[in-house]
């Protein structure tokens, strides 16, 4: 900016400066509170630095409320975060009748019941909205959170107020009652709201669902006012005292405060019956006023709740039969290859978009190079494309009598797309993979967006466009660069802020957030490497069975040697075979990932963080916490995958063989060789009614 451009009198100046000070707030505020801003953060930019440039030139005409003066960078967050004090759990999924029988079995097996045992449940609709939780402090609704990643959650409370189906006050309640369930959009809600966002020129929802998460994430909540949002209850979080002792009691005391509760739950006895629900509320689908995508078996008594417990992110005791999928058909116009975070290459459908049971799609995974043979998709093809839930779309067939005269067969590369090395498919795999490593970047980028995803880092503001434009422009490639991206005298913000649409309020938020995350729980930390068949589950055994980075890298390295004790430990541990073990120890094994790893750590350590201790999950009040534990024979008071499931929850830590590592064997009738292996390793051995003493 040259100074002809400056105001030249100071009249001039002051009337510039007043209107540059509420221009600012007014985009402030679009941008912070009403997360709509008007402006892009370059125009906004242009705006604060032209206030600058004229405080600088008549520095006594600096105004109180002038920007310049507010806080440098404050950002207003958001929402504020929420943690769950019990976690927010996802449902498995049911698609057939066999996979209800395999439940029903399943909770047979674990709770020891025999076959002629009726297990009562109850069958409710499983509605297609957002899952919320709602706490009550002395009978008053004190706050509202979102799910989130379902340890952590939003801070929604005063959006929620605006609901009219939310009892704000309840009568007769435990001191602490917290209320879970779903808010949704009615299908008539939602198309009345979609054509006032259409008259009044704002994008419309995709559907019901999107409309209701969108509406409750609105930073002012006179917007959500605005949006008709309803609400079903159907489960609890924490409470201080019981409140029922079966679901369908709980629907009826959630009822009696106020709530409502979906009229189509119905008690059953067995899964005949379940399934005879789940048929009829299918056929009557349509017919709902709100959106849902399948039917929710719930165990009904409360105390075989409690025995069946969790594993990993859902309940034992409810299981989610989901609608068949919604299908239909589009003509299919290329077909493109994808490398992933691994090398895989994945054949995606590009399709004439279409609507899919109310999602426009355009894009489905076309799986690997097998099933487009068996398939035979061709480009030109007329496709059937299927939609069943939150599943990426597919390909479920070609529709032979439109397939074009001159179509030809597909022939899948064997070079990588990305980067040009050989892509090969060993023996027995499915899978084609490029054989570049960490030279394609492709697979570069792939694992730095699976690093900063939300079951990984969780970097808030790095999602997928930020990713490709950090790594395309070149300031960041691998995961240590996002922590030194901030450098010292921030001439990288400078560097980015020329570019379109990086301002310094997207910067500054964007540091801020990967601040944030320079202190990471060993858990995530593992996850986010990216380890080959390494998920959530498997990280977090790995996390709380090492405890430390430290003595899992160490582990990891003693493990590389397949006849060491460490690789017996390793092997041991619950779901790790031989097969997933191999790729973790090869993964810690591989230079360039010890490298990687370590310059993570220290990039991590500049901005004062580290990779936290994996915490046993539960106080280590627990006498067995952290104690590795063996079960072996048959037990009495419970059944073995119950007795595990309840020692993993006191913390203890439960291996299939025993070596010297092992802290107690637990033995049942006719115990066999694991017995008599822990008497010669000198391991304690308990007895069940020991170890149930021992564990209250
Ligand atoms: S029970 C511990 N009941 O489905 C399980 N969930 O896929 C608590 N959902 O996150 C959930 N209708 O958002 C339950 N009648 C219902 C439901 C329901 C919809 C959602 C909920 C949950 C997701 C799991």
């Amino acid at each position: 900016m040259s100074a002809d451009d400056l105001p030249a009198t100071e009249i001039e100046a002051a009337a510039e400066l007043k209107r540059l000070a509420a221009e600012i707030a007014r985009h402030d505020r679009a941008y912070h509170q009403l997360a709509a801003p008007e402006i892009s953060d370059a125009e906004y930019d242009a705006l604060v630095r032209r206030n600058a440039a004229i405080e600088a030139r008549f520095p006594a005409l600096v105004r109180a409320d002038s920007p310049s003066r507010r806080v440098g960078g404050a950002v207003a967050e958001g929402f504020a975060k929420v943690r769950h004090r019990l976690p927010m759990l996802s449902l498995d999924n049911a698609f057939d009748a066999a996979d209800v029988e395999e439940f029903a079995a399943r909770i047979r097996r674990f709770l020891g019941l025999d076959a002629a045992e009726t297990i009562p449940m109850v069958a409710e609709p499983k509605i297609d909205g957002l899952s919320i939780s709602l706490r009550y402090e002395g009978g008053t609704f004190v706050q509202g959170a979102t799910r989130g990643d379902g340890a952590e959650g939003e801070d929604v409370t005063a959006n929620l107020r605006t609901l009219a189906d939310l009892p704000p006050t309840l009568v007769d309640a435990p001191a602490v009652l917290e209320v879970r369930g779903e808010v949704y959009m009615t299908k008539a809600d939602f198309l009345a709201l979609n054509r006032r966002q259409e008259a009044a020129g704002d994008k419309p929802f995709a559907n019901p669902r999107n409309a209701a998460a969108g509406s409750l994430r609105q930073l002012d909540s006179r917007v959500t006012a605005t949006r008709p949002l309803s609400l079903f209850a159907y489960a609890l979080g924490e409470v201080s005292a019981p409140v029922a002792d079966s679901h369908r009691h709980l629907l009826r005391r959630l009822e009696g405060w106020g709530f409502k509760v979906n009229p189509l739950a119905r008690p059953v006895a067995s899964v005949e019956e379940a399934l005879a629900v789940w048929q009829d509320i299918g056929e009557n689908r349509a017919r709902l006023p709100y959106d849902i995508d399948g039917v929710v078996y719930k165990v009904d008594r409360f105390d075989w709740q409690g025995r069946l417990g969790f594993k990993d992110r859902s309940p034992r005791w409810a299981i989610a039969h989901k609608f068949p999928a919604e299908q239909a058909r589009t003509r299919l116009k290329a077909i493109e290859i994808q490398v992933g975070r691994t090398g895989a290459l994945t054949p995606v459908a590009h399709l004439e978009p279409v609507n899919v049971g109310g999602v426009v799609v355009s894009r489905a995974t076309l799986h690997n190079e097998d099933e487009v043979g068996r398939k035979d998709v061709r480009v030109g093809d007329t496709v059937v494309v299927q939609r069943a839930g939150d599943v990426i779309p597919q390909i479920v067939a070609v529709v032979a009598e439109k397939r074009p005269p001159d179509s030809v067969p597909f022939v899948f590369p064997d070079t990588c797309p990305v980067c040009g090395s050989h892509a090969a498919r060993p023996e027995g795999e499915v899978i084609r993979r490029c054989t570049g490593g960490l030279t394609c970047p492709a697979q570069a980028m792939e694992r730095l967006r699976h690093f900063v995803g939300r079951v990984a880092f969780d970097i808030e503001g790095v999602g997928e466009k930020n990713v490709v434009f950090l790594w395309e422009k070149g300031y960041v490639h691998g995961p240590a660069d996002l922590f030194r991206l901030e450098d010292e005298d921030r001439s990288r913000l400078q560097k980015l802020a020329n570019f379109e649409g990086w301002g310094k309020r997207s910067t500054d938020k964007l540091f801020a957030a990967i601040r944030a995350r320079a202190r990471i729980g060993l858990e995530r930390f593992v996850y986010a490497l990216g380890i080959r068949q390494v998920g959530e589950a498997t990280a977090r055994r790995l996390a709380r069975h090492y405890g430390s980075l430290s003595a899992l890298d160490a582990a990891m390295a003693a493990a590389a040697d397949r006849e060491s004790e460490a690789w017996a430990e390793l092997t041991s541990i619950e779901d790790i075979g031989p097969v997933v073990a191999g790729d973790i120890v090869d993964f810690f094994a591989e230079a360039h990932n010890r490298t990687a790893v370590a310059d993570l750590v220290a990039a991590m350590a500049a901005l004062g963080g580290g990779v936290e201790d994996a915490a046993a999950p539960t106080a280590s009040t627990s006498p067995v916490a952290g104690k590795a534990v063996v079960f072996t024979g048959t037990l009495t008071a419970m059944t073995r995958q119950e007795a595990k499931a309840r020692a993993e929850s006191l913390g203890a830590k439960v291996v299939g063989s025993v070596s010297k590592k092992t802290d107690y064997v637990v033995v049942g009738a006719d115990a066999g060789s694991k017995a008599a292996e822990a008497a010669r390793l000198g391991v304690t051995v308990l007895s069940e009614a020991e170890w149930l003493a021992l564990t209250g």
